[in-house]
């Protein structure tokens, strides 16, 4: 057993997230078709005499560096499922956008689940695993995953979806995150207004099957047209300034465009890798967002590196 652990872990987007009703227990039921991206956060897990937590990376200080941290209280829930005290000190090292719509606050708490597992050799069965990640999070088991997977529920329940070759997108990262209470608010406040319920009215997502065969036959044009995000609308009134960051990247030739997740990053989807590095540098020189960032997946969930 190695004395430190270091875990990879990517981030996500959601080329479907389709929002159905408001349940009774507040969360929405969902058809979301996550998929991850070669964007990273690396979480490295080392004994110390209590749990602590640090953060590196540009948006450190928006990220807390105590036991409130996601990847903390997953190393707290795994301990005591297996009746260990959780004496680590978690390190993360951030390039998945903080509060960007692109789990990446999940992505450490699977993070810390895997590298606490293998620091302490507790050899927790994968489904083990998923149960303590879907009580931590909505989006913490497909940062087990990783891969293409369709998350029904509230997005916890996992199915893989076949996928045939690599796709290419680039990334429009927002100054400043939004709340994804917020913009799940916003999303039941805007259905209400249209004279809708957000609680009733709504049908059962599913997902597109016309999306899923785009996947499946690794036609980048197909999924471009096919990308949906029933949050975009949510996350552009709280953000109008979005709607710039979109039109930037469709006018330079993306083939798909939307917000991810909850936002505020902007996904593009392009042919090739060529195109990602060329269309990132066009938006980040158009002065619609802090940085652009090319990132291709489907990749691998966590992964111990070491
Ligand atoms: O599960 P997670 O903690 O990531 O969810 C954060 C918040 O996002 C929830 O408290 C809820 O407001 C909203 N949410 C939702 N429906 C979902 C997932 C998340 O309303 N399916």
């Amino acid at each position: 057993m190695s004395s430190t652990i270091t875990v990879r872990v990517p981030a996500k987007v959601n080329v479907q997230l389709a929002v159905g009703g408001r349940r009774a227990d507040g969360f929405h039921g969902l058809a979301s078709v996550f998929f991850a991206v070669g964007l990273y956060d690396e979480v490295t897990v080392t004994p110390a005499d209590r749990l602590s937590v640090s953060v590196a990376g540009p948006d450190a200080a928006a990220v807390p560096a105590d036991r409130s941290n996601l990847a903390a209280r997953a190393a707290v829930l795994l301990g005591s499922r297996y009746g260990i005290t959780p004496q680590v000190h978690l390190h993360i090292d951030k390039g998945i956008p903080v509060a960007g719509g692109m789990a990446g606050g999940s992505a450490d708490a699977a993070a810390a689940l895997v590298g606490c597992d293998a620091l302490w050799g507790t050899g927790a069965d994968p489904a083990v695993l998923a149960e303590l990640a879907a009580e931590l999070g909505s989006d913490v088991p497909f940062g087990l995953l990783g891969g293409v997977a369709l998350g029904e529920g509230r997005g916890e329940v996992l199915s893989p979806v076949p996928t045939g070759g690599s796709f290419h997108w680039v990334f429009a990262v927002a100054d400043g995150g939004l709340s994804t209470p917020a913009v799940y608010g916003e999303c039941d406040r805007l259905r209400d207004l249209d004279g809708g319920s957000a609680d009733t009215d709504l049908p059962v997502p599913a997902a597109d099957p016309v999306l899923l065969e785009a996947l499946r036959t690794g036609d980048a044009t197909a999924l471009g047209a096919a990308l949906s995000n029933d949050l975009q609308p949510a996350a552009l009134s709280l953000r109008p300034a979005l709607a710039a960051t979109l039109r930037a990247g469709a006018d330079a030739g993306a083939i798909g465009t939307l917000v991810s997740g909850s936002g505020p990053t902007c996904a593009f989807l392009v042919k090739d890798a060529a195109s990602a590095a060329a269309l990132a540098t066009t938006l980040t020189a158009s002065g619609t967002c802090r940085t652009a960032l090319p990132a291709a997946g489907p990749v691998p969930g966590a992964t111990v590196l070491n």
